[in-house]
């Protein structure tokens, strides 16, 4: 196969060194680049002999405009254009830039282009470029640019790339990379711009060459497979102006900076495994603007007089890992500061009434910490402020009138603190969402002011010593959530707050009232001795009741229905293949139009159509929240990495509280299942065959060639796509590791429907087994066989399952001739006895005698070749087992 590959490039090289030597003015060689692209837009309609523009004057073509007009630059970006990139373009002898990101073309690396002897920018950027990175690939001698970034591209970065010397911009990032980077890059002393980010099959240490780029000022390997220490490299890289590390998998201490980076704007190593003490050079020469160490290991204080040069420091956050000792205090009254976050330290100190001077600051969050200091005077006039939370800390003393006071808060968490006196009113915050201020020392009355506030849906007073009565007024609000427990509180609770909430929210106070409360209210209920008026009273507080419940009902409804909403907004994602698409966009596309099929097990499964035009397969399933949101990402990760031809490729994954959505390739066929239940299902039985190969390749692959080895479990011919040619790959493998052992029993104990496919053991066994999945793939091999379908009804009486119909048949009229699909022709025959024997071996009652799925391929293939090797497998019939 890769022979073959290299065999064709090269002949296109030839033939393309032929094109460029035929000399053609550069209007034709521009239309018949034109006449290999799909244009749907039309874009390039004035791109034609006829009109009188100037070829230098079309769409996207800049000349050189020295003596002799000639074309030096096409930039046909975002255009939608497909087809073929053609190598005729390399005609063009001044073609200096291409740039043809953002648009559909489905090809690999156009390699041709090498050919163009004056290219020195090429940018594929955001295409649907696939395949590896060939060797050929040093072919591009003069690259500056090389930008193959957001495509398909997959396998190894080849070494060879290393001799592109003259390279000022290579961005590899959000392919599909995979293996370890190769040290070549201390070859790239020209590079300004190194981008390998969002690979995330690449499992490298970061080679310690990249320390010889002196010129080098992006450094963007986040989200990738990176880990190890990162090498000593700060001394070399003299020009680095942005770093991002995060989320790989680095350890280790961060190495020394101090002084080197002079132009250091943003550095970025956050969620790693990175430990040891705050890196104190960073800000040396007072450029930086974003410090990222979040979610590591660092531990150790982080000294004050470092920070007193950093005053362009906008964004710093140090928030999750073991920091302790004094908040540098300075960075309270920094004036471009932003963004501060330090929840989950050990933080101590206080924060300075000066944070008024803080006039840029947006976002604190300081969650627990052990900063012991009064709520600062200075918040109330940071006017961009729209978030401050430093719940459980030491906070103490009052809350001050103008704490509220930014025209854009939202969000305020003071809870778990020794915050007392009374709480202000507030007035000025109409954008407040949420207000915490649970577990203080607050005494006083709930501020009626609170329910001017127009947009606040979350108010938590609870835990505080807050006396007097619910104000009426806050039956305004639509609060989704209001906690006012454990308090001082009595008197009447407005009918709509009752309503609407749960009973636990209004708890521990004695002195409040109401229906629905430990104690009614006392002019509630004046029963009269009057025992008409009693009756009639009866029934009053009968529909009173039924009215409350309802409002009840409807409430936790509204409830419910907001969380619905709000359950929208918080998907993650993570994608292994370059999908131009949001989650909202899957959700809005899921619809009844695109579901397939009845849903099989564990969800239902639908086709969306993508922007570009690729379609996709996204399994909805109920997320049963069995492990952490890390794990579950590791665990479809581990699927994902699967790459065979007979495997369904993962594409990526999104997950909400309520669900998970596995995006699978699209395969136009369907499945074979579906195919067998047609009335007229007829393949050839060498279609058949190689079905069934291809079935059994991908299990032995997934059983013993894949790391971690995996069970399929769930193996139906339902659960086989076919692709274009019948290749069979399989699907929804190894559903097990993302919804869970326990539950993934219990749903394929529930459906009966697959239950034929299941091994007799499977019940009984509390392990799954590899020879349970060579079960399945035997029904399948007698469904192949038999052209039956695995349970099929019979005219009369109950349905009967595959294996029994054939070893009855076999038992019964002892001819395995009777049991073979009568639609195949009598050529086939010593082949199908062939693999008679092997589904029935597969199929046997038990486990031991089942052969591995190794043993099965090679039996398979043996048949294949040559008609008698299939029968000389296997000396037995083993039709004699009991059903
Ligand atoms: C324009 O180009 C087409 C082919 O690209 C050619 O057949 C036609 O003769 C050309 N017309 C003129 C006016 O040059
Ligand atoms: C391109 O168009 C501009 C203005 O429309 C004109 O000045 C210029 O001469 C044109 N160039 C050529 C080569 O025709
Ligand atoms: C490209 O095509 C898609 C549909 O295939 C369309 O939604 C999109 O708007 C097009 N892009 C532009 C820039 O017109
Ligand atoms: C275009 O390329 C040709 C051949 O390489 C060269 O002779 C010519 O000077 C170039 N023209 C310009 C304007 O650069
Ligand atoms: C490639 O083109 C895209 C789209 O215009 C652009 O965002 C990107 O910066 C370009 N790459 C380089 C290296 O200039
Ligand atoms: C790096 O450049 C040297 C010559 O300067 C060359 O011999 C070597 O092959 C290059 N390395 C790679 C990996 O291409
Ligand atoms: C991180 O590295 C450790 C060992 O260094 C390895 O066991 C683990 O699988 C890696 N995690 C990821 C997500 O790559
Ligand atoms: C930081 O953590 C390491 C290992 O956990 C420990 O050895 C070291 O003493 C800690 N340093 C400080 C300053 O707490
Ligand atoms: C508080 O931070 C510590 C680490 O400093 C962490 O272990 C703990 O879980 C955090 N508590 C909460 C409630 O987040
Ligand atoms: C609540 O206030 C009362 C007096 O108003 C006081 O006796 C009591 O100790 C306070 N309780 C708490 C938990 O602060």
């Amino acid at each position: 196969m890769a022979i073959i590959c290299k065999n064709t490039l090269f002949l296109t090289l030839i033939f393309s060194l032929f094109l460029v030597n035929s000399a053609s003015s550069e209007v034709e060689i521009l239309l018949q680049f034109k006449s290999s692209i799909e244009d749907p837009m039309n874009v390039l309609s004035g791109w034609s002999n006829t009109t009188a523009i100037h070829h230098c004057n079309w769409t996207g073509v800049s000349c050189t405009n020295g003596g002799s007009l000639s074309v030096f630059s096409l930039n046909l970006q975002s255009l939608n254009l497909s087809g073929e990139i053609s190598a005729s373009l390399c005609k063009l002898a001044n073609l200096t830039h291409l740039n043809l990101a953002d648009n559909l073309f489905n090809q690999p690396i156009p390699l041709h282009l090498s050919e163009c002897d004056s290219l020195v920018t090429l940018n594929l950027s955001n295409n649907l470029i696939w395949g590896t990175i060939p060797e050929q690939i040093s072919l591009f001698k003069p690259l500056e640019v090389l930008d193959f970034s957001r495509n398909h591209i997959e396998g190894e970065i080849p070494e060879s790339i290393g001799s592109l010397k003259q390279l000022k911009v290579l961005n590899l990032g959000s392919n599909l990379l995979s293996g370890s980077v190769p040290v070549v890059f201390g070859n790239f002393t020209e590079l300004m711009v190194l981008d390998l980010s969002h690979n995330p099959f690449l499992v490298s240490e970061i080679p310690g060459d990249i320390g010889e780029l002196s010129k080098l000022e992006e450094l963007l390997l986040q989200s990738s497979g990176f880990y190890g220490e990162i090498p000593d490299f700060f001394k070399g890289l003299k020009s680095l102006t942005i770093l991002d590390l995060s989320q790989n998998n680095l350890t280790g201490n961060l190495p020394q900076i101090k002084l080197f980076l002079q132009n250091l704007v943003s550095f970025d190593v956050s969620q790693n495994k990175l430990s040891g003490s705050f890196p104190n050079g960073v800000c040396e020469a007072n450029s930086l603007v974003s410090l990222s160490l979040h979610t590591n290991f660092f531990n150790g204080s982080i000294p004050n007089d470092f920070f007193n040069e950093c005053t362009n420091l906008e964004r710093f956050e140090v928030q999750n890992n073991g920091f302790n000792g004094n908040f540098p205090s300075w960075l309270w009254s920094s004036p471009k500061i932003k963004l501060i976050r330090a929840e989950n330290n050990k933080f101590t100190g206080e924060i300075p009434d000066s944070i008024s001077e803080a006039a840029q600051l947006e976002h604190v969050q300081i969650d627990n910490n052990s900063f012991t200091t009064r709520f600062p005077l200075g918040v109330g006039k940071v006017r961009s402020l729209y978030r401050f939370s430093a719940s459980l800390n030491g906070l103490y003393g009052e809350l001050p009138p103008n704490f509220c006071d930014s025209p854009v808060m939202s969000i305020i968490n003071l809870s778990h603190n020794y915050l007392s006196a009374k709480i202000p009113e507030v007035r000025k915050c109409r954008k407040l969402v949420s207000l915490s201020l649970a577990d203080n020392n607050f005494v006083g009355e709930i501020p009626e002011s609170l329910a001017d506030l127009p947009v606040l849906t979350y108010l938590d007073l609870s835990q505080n010593n807050l006396t007097g009565s619910i104000p009426q007024e806050l039956q305004k609000l639509k609060l989704a959530l209001f906690n006012v427990s454990f308090n001082q509180l009595s008197g009447r609770v407005p009918l709509l707050l009752i309503s609407g909430l749960p009973a636990s929210f209004l708890q521990g106070n004695p002195g409040l009232c109401g229906p629905g409360l430990p104690h009614s209210c006392l002019d509630d209920n004046p029963m009269s001795k009057s025992s008409g008026f009693a009756k009639l009273t009866c029934a009053l507080v009968f529909i009173a009741l039924a009215f409350v419940l309802l409002v009840f009902a409807f409430g936790f409804y509204l409830i419910r229905f907001h969380k619905r909403r709000s359950q929208l907004g918080i998907w993650r994602s993570v994608f292994f293949y370059p999908l131009r698409v949001t989650e909202n966009d899957l959700i809005l596309a899921m619809d009844e139009k695109a579901a397939r099929g009845s849903g099989g097990n564990f969800g239902r499964v639908y086709v969306v159509n993508l922007p570009s035009g690729e379609l996709i397969v996204v399994k909805k399933m109920l997320n049963f929240a069995s492990q952490s949101s890390k794990a579950l990402k590791n665990e479809v990760k581990t699927l994902a990495k699967i790459r065979h031809k007979n495997m369904v490729k993962i594409l990526g994954f999104c997950h909400s509280d309520d669900s998970i959505f596995l995006i699978y390739e699209y395969l136009p066929k369907g499945s074979l299942g579906e195919l067998i239940g047609k009335e007229d299902f007829n393949l050839p039985w060498s279609v058949r065959l190689k079905i069934a190969i291809g079935i059994a390749q991908g299990l032995a692959y997934l059983h013993k060639d894949y790391i971690p080895h995996l069970l399929h479990r769930n193996l139906k011919s339902n659960n086989v796509l076919l692709d274009s040619d019948f290749q069979p790959k399989l699907t929804d493998f190894a559903l097990d590791r993302i919804v869970g052992e326990n539950i993934f029993q219990s749903v394929v104990a529930s459906e009966s429907a697959s239950s034929c496919y299941l091994a007799p053991e499977y019940g009984h066994m509390k392990k799954a087994t590899e020879q349970n999945d060579t079960y399945s793939f035997g029904v399948i091999l007698l469904e192949l066989l038999t052209g039956r379908q695995a349970e099929q009804k019979e005219s009369e009486g109950p349905s009967l399952d595959v294996v029994k119909w054939v070893r009855r048949k076999i038992n019964i009229t002892n001819g395995a001739m009777k049991v073979l699909d009568p639609k195949i022709s009598n050529s086939s025959q010593q082949q199908m006895l062939g693999a008679l024997e092997i589904g029935l071996h597969c199929t046997s009652v038990i486990p031991e005698k089942r052969p591995s799925m190794c043993e099965v391929v090679k039996a398979l293939q043996s048949l294949e070749t040559s008609h008698l090797q299939g029968l000389e497998f296997c000396a037995s019939v083993d039709s004699s087992i009991p059903l």
